[in-house]
């Protein structure tokens, strides 16, 4: 869900240790028989305003957009953050106004006048080494150019991204691209618009054209997860699948739900002017609750949501080791009021499994490094920006 989607969030790990993958969302929108454009020279239309809005968002809660070099030769995208909003929210959680944006490119060269040089944002073009040299010289100080080895190797491209701290990318497309990712078993979460006509054209671009000689993996694409469906502006239809990598790093039904529950609870803590509203939950593997806690819970004006939930479990419980907890909240990665923070606090339960909801503010803190902590710390981190609006509405006298 990436879907927003859930996402695995992973982050640069300190040391020699490879930095984990970024999650992967795939991202498209297509006709009722899988076409992504028509054969005309322009742009295709398959989406309502209501549906550019989700992607929109989608594109804001990312660290990078990737697209090929057929798309931009096609189209000649911006690939930016429409909303002045959004971009305000981003920088105000310390990041680039604007999403990294990535292209893609084989052996065709890229046009230095296309808009997405003249656009906000970095840019990082990468391409089989061969190729590199030629697209330095004829980009300039337009993009970044790397070589990702004697192919387009898409792990290798992911490792670069994470390298550079991507722990969320958006793949845009075209065909080719969204191919090379789910064929390459690489892609955690599909978002799909379906927009209610047909190209009826066999020569135009389709969703994910088949590979010759390769084909799609079955125990990632078999059957995905539907995470959830939504009609946008009337008669777009958004689909969203989880792809499945693993099990542990994919959003399920009964994450949301859990999450949900999570928010609910964060509606009990007691209000205050200093401090967040939090609801946690620590599940256990087989689906049983084993604790819960909020904010402020007991009278205690410190006491922070995962903190209560974890401290009414017994440590040698083992079950923890398999549990997930849910926060509304980012885990906290420093603290004034308690020897150790929430992220460490999870990690010393050990529990492998932390699905949050929404990023920490640069508010009472400058810069959260929960994700960054746990993920280093070998846990899985997901996130459910979708959610975030809903656990930041009980917050919203702190922020705005
Ligand atoms: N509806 C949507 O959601 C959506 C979104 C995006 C795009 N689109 C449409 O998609 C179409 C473009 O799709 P596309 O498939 O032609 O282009 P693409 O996927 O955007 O890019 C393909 C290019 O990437 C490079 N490439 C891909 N795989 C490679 C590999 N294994 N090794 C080396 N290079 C590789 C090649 O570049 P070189 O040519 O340089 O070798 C190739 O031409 C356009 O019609 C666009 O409108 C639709
Ligand atoms: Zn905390």
């Amino acid at each position: 869900m990436n879907t927003e989607s859930a996402a695995a969030a992973t982050a640069g790990a300190p040391g020699d240790r490879p930095a984990r993958r970024p999650h992967v969302l795939v991202s498209a929108a297509m006709s009722v028989d899988g076409h992504i454009d028509d054969t005309s020279p322009e742009r295709l239309l398959l989406s309502s305003p209501e549906d550019f809005d989700r992607v929109d968002e989608l594109r804001a809660a990312g660290d990078a957009i990737l697209v090929g070099a057929g798309t931009l030769r096609a189209d000649d995208p911006r690939l930016e953050v429409r909303s002045a909003e959004r971009r305000g929210a981003r920088q105000g959680r310390g990041l680039p106004e604007h999403p990294l944006k990535v292209a893609l490119v084989g052996h065709g060269g890229l046009d230095p006048e296309l808009r997405l040089w003249q656009s906000g944002g970095d840019k990082l073009v990468l391409a089989p080494d061969a190729a590199a040299p030629a697209l330095r010289t004829q980009l300039g100080a337009r993009a970044e150019v790397l070589g990702t080895g004697p192919e387009l190797d898409p792990a290798r491209v992911l490792d670069a991204l994470a390298e550079r701290g991507v722990r969320r990318l958006m793949v845009e497309g075209g065909g080719a691209i969204q191919s090379l990712f789910l064929t390459a078993g690489l892609v955690d979460e599909i978002q799909l618009a379906v927009a209610p006509f047909f190209v009826g054209d066999a020569e135009a671009p389709r969703f994910a054209p088949p590979r010759a000689g390769v084909v799609f993996p079955q125990d990632t694409l078999r059957r995905m997860t539907l995470l959830g469906t939504e009609v946008l502006g009337g008669d777009i239809v958004v689909l969203r699948y989880a792809a499945r990598r693993s099990d542990a790093d994919v959003v399920t039904r009964d994450d949301i739900a859990w999450m949900r529950r999570a928010i609910e609870l964060s509606h009990s803590c007691p209000r205050s002017e200093t401090a967040y509203s939090v609801g946690a939950i620590v599940v256990a593997a087989d689906g049983t609750e084993l604790a819960r806690g909020f904010s402020r819970e007991g009278g205690d004006d410190k006491v922070h949501a995962e903190e209560s939930a974890l401290g009414k479990l017994d440590a040698s419980d083992p079950r923890l080791r398999t549990a997930t907890i849910y926060s509304t909240l980012e885990p906290c990665s420093v603290r004034a009021s308690r020897p150790s923070p929430c992220a460490e606090l999870i990690r010393a339960a050990g529990v492998g499994r932390v699905v949050l909801a929404w990023r920490e503010p640069a508010l009472f803190v400058a810069d959260c490094q929960g994700v960054e902590l746990l993920a280093a710390a070998g846990a899985t981190v997901l996130e459910l920006p979708e959610l975030a609006a809903e656990a930041r509405a009980v917050n919203a006298h702190l922020v705005s």
